[in-house]
């Protein structure tokens, strides 16, 4: 099994699809490698890239406004990744078989947070780790067990930056996170 520094490494190395022809970085991952939330988002985009830091664009702020509502921050606790660590051209999305060949990291980073709570950032992290057939229209906000991991998931931050007419549903949703956190904590 790897370690944080072995994945890392062999991910910042990772030739497995054609993504690494046009990246400038690795975008592996940021936060608390112990936290109780975990959130997936689809793929960087180009801040992400040229950083290599997941979330620091117009998108990213947004989210880290979302998290601060809830008392969430990358700071602090929470872990912040994506479904592929290498930019797709011009924001695409990322294809089947590109998620394919990266996704062993993300389940690895899982693996390794050990995360209580996990909550995907939009259709494409959605249907790739709660249902293959998931809506995010109809289903955001709702909540599945798996692994013995609360997962939920919200629009993606673009999507609300976007559609202003989102927000407030996300914002329940927000609530909504906060309180499964205070449900789990005031069990242990
Ligand atoms: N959108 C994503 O899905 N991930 C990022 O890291 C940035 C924007």
């Amino acid at each position: 099994m790897q370690t944080w520094e072995e994945l890392k490494k062999n991910c910042l190395d990772c030739t497995r699809c054609g993504l690494c022809e046009t990246r400038h970085h690795v975008v592996f991952g940021v936060g608390r490698e112990d936290a109780d939330v975990m959130l997936v988002g689809e793929g960087p985009g180009e801040q992400e890239d040229l950083s290599g830091i997941p979330f620091v664009g117009p998108a990213g702020k947004l989210l880290d406004d979302m998290l601060s509502i809830i008392d969430l921050s990358r700071e602090q606790n929470c872990y912040i990744a994506n479904i592929v660590k290498c930019r797709p051209p011009r924001n695409r999305d990322p294809m089947e078989t590109e998620q394919d060949a990266c996704i062993s990291y993300l389940n690895r980073q899982i693996q390794l947070v050990q995360p209580k709570i996990l909550i995907c950032l939009g259709r494409i992290a959605a249907k790739r780790l709660i249902d293959p057939d998931y809506r995010i229209t109809r289903q955001h906000g709702q909540w599945v067990q798996k692994d013995g991991i609360w997962m939920s998931a919200i629009y993606h931050p673009s999507a609300l930056l976007r559609d202003v007419g989102k927000r407030p549903e996300t914002f329940d949703d927000l609530l909504a996170i906060r309180a499964k956190i205070q449900e789990i904590h005031a069990k242990v």
